[in-house]
């Protein structure tokens, strides 16, 4: 098979480039809220074993797996499985990889930004309570509830966010990706670092390690594996063609198991860094820590601000941060669907990057109306318009993208174009990364999928 050395849309400047894009795909809301939490639910640090086993054995696999057909295909996600599906078993049958994981792209960032648009939101609130008496959110939770009844102000915001999102995508993989991560990356570290420092400064750090560290095995159970699984493929953007449209412009000399693990420890780190941010401020101000996800940030967290010492200052810090991460997290999930978009028309990436925003805003409204005037919509189960798709995408969408990533690669593609991409690995690295894709990362992520679809989480 002819392989092409680059990618019509562009190319990664270096591989310090793919890095820094590909680590602000995975760095995003879901470290610096969900895994936390996750955390505190699970037992401490027995889950957090439990979690790096699972990136090590199957995220990892996986993400080698993504990026490695991205390379070989140098197209969207849907141009690339159809490129090489032509010389795999199975022929274009694959290709539903492409399409599926597109259509996951564009409804996760349906209501990804709308979560974005109320990290913006807070930050401008503390932006401004800088210049004002007082602190700007005083009663975090009649905030967060008033924010979630307020479609104008929701709707201003997420317009904002895609707005956001569409320029740097608009830009191009070197001028827009790779510059815009370049900068807001060190901008995040920076941010994470200062507001670890300030948990420091608590008295309350110690007891924040031991609470995020201290192992207690006898809460792990088939469910915290399931939550584990779950939140690895989701903070590592496996599964849906993110890091398959960045590995297409990723240059054929660099090492694709190396930025792998570069890209699953930075993930892993950072998410680590959010909850010894978080925690020492949960103790310090007396916060209830048995809240979790959305509440935990949004109206739990500003308490603790609105007591604190320059509270106005640490509350804008907090809330740039997500919204940093959020940012380079959203632009790798507009990728792939402009990607195919300026593939298959002549509109080019500026005209692409436009129509699949317009879309995808539209849904986004759809998913902010959906939290009031419609919230008594539903399409799975009881579910609003935001946790249906939340739970269509990361319960099916993406454990089903990643097993057949992970089979493709193991089982159907051409073996030698496989072996070429991986060639810097030793051979018994080589073997082993292929005994995870045949075998061990498929089964336990259908094992995962089961236990999620049968126990209705
Ligand atoms: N990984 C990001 C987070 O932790 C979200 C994200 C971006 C994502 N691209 C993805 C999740 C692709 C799944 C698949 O918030």
């Amino acid at each position: 098979m002819q392989q092409n050395t680059t990618s019509v849309h562009g190319m990664w400047s270096s591989k310090l480039g793919f890095i820094l894009a590909a680590s602000g795909s995975a760095v995003g809301l879901g470290n610096i809220w969900r895994f936390p939490s996750l955390v505190s639910e699970n037992g401490g640090s027995a889950f957090v074993l439990v979690y790096l086993g699972c990136i090590l054995i199957i995220g990892l696999p996986i993400m080698v797996a993504e990026i490695m057909m991205g390379r070989a295909g140098r197209l969207s996600p849907v141009g690339t499985m159809r490129e090489l599906a032509k010389n795999a078993a199975g022929g274009q049958f694959w290709q539903w990889i492409g399409w599926s994981g597109t259509a996951a792209s564009v409804m996760i960032l349906g209501f990804y930004s709308v979560v974005a648009g109320w990290t913006l939101s807070y930050s401008w609130q503390y932006f401004m309570g800088l210049f004002g008496e007082g602190a700007a959110i005083a009663d975090g939770g009649a905030t967060f509830n008033g924010l979630l009844g307020d479609w104008k102000t929701l709707l201003l915001w997420h317009s904002v966010f895609m707005g956001m999102t569409m320029l740097v995508v608009a830009g191009g993989v070197q001028s827009g990706i790779e510059r815009a991560s370049k900068i807001l990356m060190p901008l995040l570290v920076l941010l994470l670092l200062a507001l670890v420092g300030y948990g420091m400064t608590t008295a309350h750090f110690g007891e924040a390690v031991s609470y995020l560290f201290s192992a207690d095995f006898s809460k792990i159970n088939a469910d915290s594996l399931l939550e584990a699984l779950g939140q690895a493929f989701f903070s590592l953007s496996l599964g849906l063609g993110s890091l398959m449209v960045y590995g297409a412009y990723l240059g054929n000399k660099d090492s694709v198991g190396f930025v792998s693990g570069a890209v699953a420890i930075s993930d892993t780190l950072i998410a680590l860094l959010a909850g010894l941010a978080i925690f020492p401020l949960v103790f310090a101000f007396g916060l209830d820590k048995t809240v979790s996800g959305a509440g935990l940030i949004f109206a739990v967290l500003p308490a603790g601000f609105a007591d604190m010492t320059g509270g106005n200052f640490w509350g804008f810090l907090f809330f740039l941060l997500l919204s940093v991460a959020a940012w380079t997290s959203a632009i790798s999930l507009l990728e792939p669907s402009t990607a195919l978009l300026s593939e298959r028309t002549s509109m080019g990436r500026k005209g692409a990057a436009l129509t699949m925003t317009v879309g995808i805003w539209v849904l986004g409204v759809a998913v902010a109306l959906g939290l009031n005037v419609w919230k008594d919509f539903t399409i799975v189960a009881d579910k609003n318009i935001m946790d249906s798709l939340d739970y269509i995408t990361a319960n099916i969408l993406l454990p089903v993208g990643g097993i057949g990533v992970a089979l493709f690669a193991g089982w159907a593609m051409d073996k030698n174009v496989v072996r070429e991409h991986l060639s810097d690995m030793p051979d018994w690295l080589y073997g082993v990364w292929k005994f995870m894709a045949m075998v061990v990362a498929p089964a336990l992520t259908a094992w995962v999928l089961y236990g999620k679809l049968a126990g209705g989480g």
